[in-house]
């Protein structure tokens, strides 16, 4: 017996344990570290931030289904670095310019048993975070590539608490956050936030994510993460040709959360704009035949409850006229509402009205009127039905001076409707590499159009508006919508979940301002306050913003009507001055167009008092504040639309005592003097 140890342990000291030296990389304020080198033949990285380490080694690796994995046996055989540093404008954005500057090392790993292979991993490491992707270089063993499994591990130093949305289950990205012990996790989509034990916050997820399946994180025990692809019909997960490089796998990291908030390391990791001149891209608020069919007021499908007609179009062009807004969105027009759409069942027609909408006429009328149609495309998942038509569609679009489109994919997870290479319709996921590939189709036919898109049950947003700046919006979460016939509804903790996952992404179009907060149709109800519902404005950012509510409930609420005609979509500076992850947020934001400020604090279901310096504010200066907070009663369940207005002269010298209410919120015009 002891000899048969003696044995095993000559063994495995004889085994290939070769640690080769490792690689470091360091960011511009020296905070971020990275560690990258070869254990037991096998690549690997770590991370440590202000000297602790956050992501202790952890492998990186691919399963293939035409090829065997790289065997253990891979070395470092080459590496590089450089550094880089730029300021670059956002033609339309949360803020103007937006400081670059990484220090980047790729390290290249060759496995040696067989005929030899080779991939690279490139580095950017920043004082905000890591962002990671790997390279396949041209190579004559390894040219086609068919990715069973990406295998890149995130093995967290430390316990702590995530934030997490279940990934793989069938609705897509729209469950209710988790707020779990890492421990808990499952298979979770990204973003992910994660507070450790120690009060460092970090956010997990991918930049450009670009012909390639949407990367999942799935929980492997402990506090250890193993990447997950999004499945696809063909059995690869992904399939390319080499050269090419996958998406940015991204860390970012933060002392508290509003530094994650405060981070564009998304953006920055994403290619500059594609497009070129696109001053044809306005941000702008819109409201819309909408919320009225979500309530069942009306309907999306013909009959005597039709929406979408003609005459009711024109009554909200001449709301929208009347009270500023840019924007109409009008669902329901098109044939194909008839029936059981859902999951692309009956198939729409794009480009054919129902007989009791005139396009032309809504659209010629809109134009007199100084307002823009948001068109609408609800696919139904059914691609195989929209694509071959999306080029007459945005066409048509475009003739009648659209320039935005909503899309829609409203299907099961993995119900996805797709043509196969032989011709038969194949089921995939709204996250896959073909969905992956879809959206940007949809983009780019839009851009040639000039038509921005705002896509729904959408693929997740990897920062590609960064090069593609027609995609103005997408959501991607659970929105204003649930809380029309959600079971449950949005629960107040929700819009501060999403200020700290979903919308680290990037913009959502939510729909905030639901004014009608008391039960609608059976009982279903906002459970905010309508002071929450105008700080939505504020704390979830969107280039194009919907005042989601009826006509007449903004009629009948005139006061707080006139934050939302007063709040601008375009900022040229954000600031998270406070916040919890899941408990509360406070945002100031800077009008691109003037030098007024805003400011948006929304609450969970506790109530808060905030001590909020107004040092943010231009130094010097007066501002007239057009605050709407939540009144001394107010309370998302008991009394919601109990709201104060009131105004105060201030500066920067000053420091605001915020009140906020179970559910509640405060919104703040700061009208300079
Ligand atoms: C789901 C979208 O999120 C919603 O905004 C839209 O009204 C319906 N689909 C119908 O397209
Ligand atoms: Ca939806």
């Amino acid at each position: 017996m002891l000899r048969f140890l003696i044995a095993c342990l000559c063994l495995i000291w004889a085994s290939p344990v070769r640690a080769d030296p490792s690689f470091r990389a360091t960011s511009p304020n020296g905070k971020t570290v990275v560690e990258v080198g070869s254990s037991y033949g096998e690549a690997t990285y770590q991370i440590s931030y202000a000297g602790k380490p956050v992501i202790t080694r952890s492998k990186m690796g691919f399963l293939f289904t035409n090829a065997p994995k790289f065997d253990r046996s891979l070395s470092a055989i080459s590496h590089s670095t450089r550094s880089f540093e730029e300021t670059w404008e956002l033609p339309w954005g949360e803020a103007k310019s937006i400081l670059n500057r990484y220090n980047e090392m790729t390290v290249t790993f060759q496995d040696g048993r067989g005929a030899p292979r080779q991939f690279s991993v490139t580095f950017r490491v920043y004082d905000d975070g890591v962002g990671f992707r790997y390279h396949f270089p041209d190579q004559p063993n390894l040219k086609q590539i068919a990715i069973s499994e990406e295998m890149t591990e995130f093995n967290l130093a430390e316990d702590g608490t995530a934030w997490w949305q279940p990934a793989g289950e069938w609705n897509r990205y729209e469950y209710l956050y988790n707020r779990t012990p890492i421990r808990e996790v499952g298979q979770a989509h990204t973003p992910m936030t994660v507070r450790t034990k120690s009060g460092l916050h970090l956010s997990f997820h991918e930049a450009a994510l670009v012909d390639y399946s949407s990367m999942w994180l799935r929980h492997a025990g402990g506090t250890k993460f193993i990447s997950t692809l999004s499945p696809s019909s063909r059995g690869a997960k992904v399939v390319r040709s080499a050269p090419f490089s996958t998406p940015w796998r991204t860390i970012q990291i933060s002392d508290d959360a509003a530094g994650l908030v405060m981070s564009h390391l998304i953006l920055n990791l994403n290619e500059p704009n594609a497009l070129g001149d696109v001053s044809w891209v306005k941000p702008f608020k819109y409201i819309g035949i909408w919320w009225e069919m979500h309530i069942n007021k009306s309907t999306w499908g013909s009959g005597p409850k039709h929406g979408a007609t003609t005459e009711n179009a024109k009554r909200y062009i001449d709301f929208a006229a009347e009270h500023g807004f840019r924007g109409v969105l009008i669902e329901g027009w098109n044939k194909g509402w008839d029936g059981d759409w859902f999951g692309g069942e009956t198939g729409f027609d794009f480009t054919t009205a129902y007989p009791d909408f005139d396009l032309k006429a809504v659209t010629d009328y809109a134009r007199s009127k100084g307002v823009h149609l948001v068109g609408h495309h609800e696919t139904a998942a059914n691609i195989a039905n929209y694509e071959p038509q999306m080029e007459a569609a945005f066409a048509l679009y475009e003739n009648l001076g659209v320039d935005s489109v909503k899309t829609g994919y409203v299907a099961d997870a993995g119900g996805a409707r797709y043509r196969g290479a032989d011709g038969q319709i194949v089921f995939e996921w709204h996250d896959g590499q073909e969905a992956v590939r879809h959206h940007l189709r949809v983009v780019e036919t839009a851009a040639r159009h000039k038509i921005a898109i705002n896509a729904h049950e959408p693929i997740k947003d990897t920062g590609l508006r960064r090069t593609y700046p027609n995609w103005v919006s997408r959501e991607g979460a659970r929105g204003q919508e649930y809380n029309a016939w959600g079971n449950p509804e949005n629960p107040p903790e929700h819009e501060v979940n999403l200020v700290f996952t979903r919308m680290l992404a990037g913009p959502m179009d939510f729909t905030p301002g639901i004014f009608a907060i008391n039960p609608t149709q059976e009982g279903h109800r906002a459970r905010t306050t309508i002071a929450k519902q105008l700080a939505l404005y504020v704390t979830l950012y969107s280039p194009i913003q919907m005042a989601a509510d009826l006509p007449e409930h903004y009629l009948a609420n005139p006061i707080p009507f006139q934050f939302i005609k007063d709040v601008p979509v375009d900022w040229s500076e954000t600031r998270a001055l406070n916040g919890e992850v899941g408990d509360f947020v406070t945002i100031a934001r800077k009008d691109r167009a003037s030098d007024n400020w805003y400011l948006g604090a929304i609450t969970d279901e506790n109530a808060r008092r905030l001590k909020v310096p107004l040092s943010f504010l231009d130094a010097g200066r007066t501002y007239k504040a057009q605050i709407y907070r939540d009144g001394p009663n107010a309370d998302w369940d008991k009394n919601p639309l109990n709201i104060v207005f009131e105004e105060k002269t201030v500066t920067d010298k000053q420091v605001l005592d915020i009140r906020l209410a179970p559910g509640g919120g405060q919104a703040i015009r700061f009208v300079a003097q």
